[in-house]
C-alpha cells in the first residue's frame, strides 16, 4: 500500500530506502488465534530484502517491550537478537528501553550488534544522540543523519544544535543530506518551530497513536512528519529519490507496508521464537503467575467433576473445539506461555485453577467452569446452588484480536457450542 504521493515507484537503482519500525511493545509474533493477523518479527526480513543492503537503512525507533516483568525482559533480549539477525543498522532506545536493558545487562555489548542512539543520557551508559551513514543515490553520496531528541524535558531550541554540530557544511553539500529527527513527544508548536527555525530537518518521526504508520503532514512539505505504527504490524519505508524539483534536495516519500501472513518467514527468526518459547518454559513463568483467591470460598473443580451428573452435556462439550484448546497450544509450542494459556485453560488467574500440566492437568482446555463459573458449591450441594449466567463470558476470550469473526456472529458461535438439551432457556448471546 502506498500512502499519498503520486510519485511513480522508483526503481531500485535510483532510490534509497530508510525502513522504520518501532513500538514493537513485545509483539514478537501474532498469536495465531484468528485469521488475517498482521505482524511478526520473522516476516519483516522479506520486506527489508526487497531492497539491496547498500540501498537501505533499517531503523527501529524504540519501545521494544511494554513493561518490566520477567517475561518483558526475556522478550527484550529476544528482540535485540532479532534486530541483529534482521540486519538492523540502528536502534533508538527510549528511556524505558535503557532501564530494561541495563537491568538485564544487555547494553554492555550492543555495539557489536548494531548502532544505538538515544535522546536520554543515562548514568553509566554512554549512548550518542545521533547517527550518520553515507548511501549512494545514482552514484552520488547522500548523507543520512538520524538524531533522537527528548522533546518532553529538553527546550526545543536545542534541536538546532543536534544537526549543526558534527557535520561540516563545507565538506557535505547540503543538497545531498537527509536529516531525520526522532521525537518522543510532538505537537503543533514543535513542528512549527522546526519548520521555521530548523529547516535542515527533512523528516520528523513522531510517536505513534495507531498501529498503522501515518504521514501527518503534506507529502510535499518539509519536514515530512511520519509515525511508524505499533506492534510491528507494519513497516514504514521512507524513500529518498533524486529530485531536481524540490529545491535541489532529494525527494522523500513514505510507504506503509503491512506485515501480512503471506510474507515468507525467515528460518533463523522462526528458530529464535522457538528459543523464546523454551526460555519461557524453563523460567517457569506459568507457575510464577500471580493468582488470586476466589470470593466466597469458591473453587474450580475441573470439567471431569461435572461428568457424573451431566453426562449428556459433558459428552457434547468434549466433541467441541473448547475441549482441545490446550492441545492447540501444544501444537504451536506455546503451552508454557502464560500470555497464551490464560484463555486456553480453566481459571489460570485463580489459586484453584490451572497452574501447569503436572500440577493441574484436569484444568486444561476451555472447560465447563470457564462459562458456568467455579463449581465447588454447586457440586457440594448436588446442584442446589445455582451457577453463574454463562453467555456474557464469550467476549472475554473472543476479543477482536483473538477472534476476528466473533463480533456480529455471536449467534453462529453459540450455535456451534450447543451441549445442552434443546430447547435451551434462551437462545441468543448478549
Ligand atoms: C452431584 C451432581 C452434580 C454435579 C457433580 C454437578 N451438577 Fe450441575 N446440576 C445438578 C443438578 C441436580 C442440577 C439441576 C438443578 C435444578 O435445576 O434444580 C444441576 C444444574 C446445573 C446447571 C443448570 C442450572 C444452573 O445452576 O445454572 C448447570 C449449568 C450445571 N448444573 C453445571 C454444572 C457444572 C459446570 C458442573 C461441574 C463443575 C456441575 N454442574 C456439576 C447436579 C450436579
Ligand atoms: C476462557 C476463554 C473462552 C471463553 C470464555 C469462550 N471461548 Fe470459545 N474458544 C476459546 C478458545 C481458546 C477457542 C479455540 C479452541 C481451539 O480450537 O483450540 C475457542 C473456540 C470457540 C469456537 C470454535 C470456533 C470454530 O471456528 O470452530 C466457538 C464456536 C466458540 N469458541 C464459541 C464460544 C462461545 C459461544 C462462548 C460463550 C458462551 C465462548 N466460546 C467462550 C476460548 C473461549
Ligand atoms: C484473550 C484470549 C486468548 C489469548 C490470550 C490467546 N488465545 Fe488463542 N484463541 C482464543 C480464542 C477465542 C480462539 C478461537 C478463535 C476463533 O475461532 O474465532 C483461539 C484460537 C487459537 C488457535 C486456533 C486457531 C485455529 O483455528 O487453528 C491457536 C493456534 C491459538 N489460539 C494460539 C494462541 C497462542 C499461541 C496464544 C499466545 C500467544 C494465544 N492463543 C492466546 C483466545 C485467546
Ligand atoms: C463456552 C462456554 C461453555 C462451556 C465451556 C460449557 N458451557 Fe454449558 N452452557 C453454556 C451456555 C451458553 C449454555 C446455554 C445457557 C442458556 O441457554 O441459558 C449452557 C448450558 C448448559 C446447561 C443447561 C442449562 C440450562 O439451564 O438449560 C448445562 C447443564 C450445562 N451447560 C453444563 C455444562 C457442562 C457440564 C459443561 C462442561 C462439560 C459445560 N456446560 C461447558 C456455556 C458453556
Amino acid at each position: 500500500m502506498k500512502t499519498g504521493s503520486s510519485a511513480k515507484t522508483p526503481t531500485k537503482a535510483d532510490a534509497v530506502t530508510v525502513f522504520f519500525t518501532g513500538n514493537t511493545l513485545g509483539a514478537l509474533k501474532p498469536c495465531g488465534c484468528t485469521g488475517g493477523q498482521l505482524g511478526g518479527l520473522s516476516r519483516r526480513s522479506t520486506i527489508f530484502n526487497r531492497v539491496s543492503e547498500d540501498k537501505r537503512l533499517i531503523i527501529d525507533t524504540g519501545s521494544l517491550v511494554e513493561g518490566r516483568s520477567e517475561q518483558d525482559e526475556i522478550k527484550f533480549n529476544i528482540i535485540l537478537q532479532a534486530f541483529r539477525l534482521l540486519g538492523y543498522d540502528l536502534v533508538s532506545l527510549s528511556e524505558e528501553d535503557i532501564e530494561t536493558g541495563k537491568n538485564v545487562g544487555l547494553l554492555d555489548d550492543t555495539g557489536s550488534l548494531f548502532n544505538i542512539i538515544s535522546s536520554k543520557q543515562s548514568s553509566g551508559v554512554n549512548i550518542p544522540a545521533k547517527f550518520t551513514r553515507n548511501l549512494l543515490l545514482r552514484g552520488e553520496p547522500v548523507l543520512v543523519t538520524i538524531a533522537a531528541f527528548d522533546a518532553k524535558t529538553t527546550p526545543i531550541e536545542q534541536i538546532s544544535q543536534l544537526f549543526a554540530s558534527g557535520v561540516n557544511p563545507v565538506q557535505v553539500d547540503s543538497k545531498s543530506m537527509v536529516n531525520i529527527l526522532i521525537l518522543n513527544h510532538c505537537d503543533d508548536t514543535i513542528i512549527d518551530f522546526i519548520t521555521k527555525r530548523v529547516p535542515v530537518v527533512d523528516c520528523i518521526v513522531r510517536p505513534s497513536e495507531s498501529d498503522e504508520p501515518r504521514v501527518a503532514s503534506s507529502l510535499n512539505n518539509r519536514p515530512l512528519v511520519v509515525s511508524v505504527g505499533r506492534f510491528g504490524r507494519y513497516v514504514g519505508g521512507l524513500q529518498i529519490t533524486e529530485s531536481p524539483a524540490y529545491k535541489g534536495k532529494p525527494r522523500l516519500s513514505f510507504l506503509t507496508i503491512p506485515v501480512t501472513e503471506e510474507l515468507e518467514e525467515d528460518a533463523s527468526l522462526v528458530q529464535l521464537y522457538k528459543g523464546y518459547q523454551q526460555i519461557v518454559g524453563e523460567r517457569n513463568l506459568l507457575e510464577k503467575y500471580q493468582r488470586f483467591v476466589l470470593p466466597d470460598n469458591l473453587e474450580y473443580s475441573g470439567s471431569e467433576s461435572c461428568k457424573a451428573c451431566h453426562e449428556y452435556e459433558y459428552e457434547k462439550w468434549s466433541q467441541k473445539a473448547h475441549a482441545h484448546a490446550y492441545a492447540t497450544l501444544e501444537r504451536v509450542g506455546s503451552e508454557l506461555d502464560p500470555e497464551c494459556v490464560s484463555c486456553h485453560v480453566v481459571g489460570m488467574e485463580y489459586e484453584s485453577g490451572f497452574v501447569s500440566e503436572q500440577k493441574s492437568s484436569h484444568m486444561k482446555n476451555v472447560g465447563c467452569e470457564n462459562c458456568h463459573g467455579p463449581g465447588s458449591e454447586h457440586i457440594r450441594t448436588a446442584g442446589d446452588t445455582a451457577l453463574t449466567e454463562p453467555k456474557s463470558g464469550c467476549i472475554d476470550c473472543h476479543t477482536p484480536d483473538h477472534s476476528g469473526e466473533y463480533a456480529g456472529n455471536e449467534g453462529v458461535f453459540l450455535e456451534k457450542i450447543v451441549h445442552w438439551r434443546e430447547p435451551s432457556s434462551d437462545g441468543s448471546v448478549k
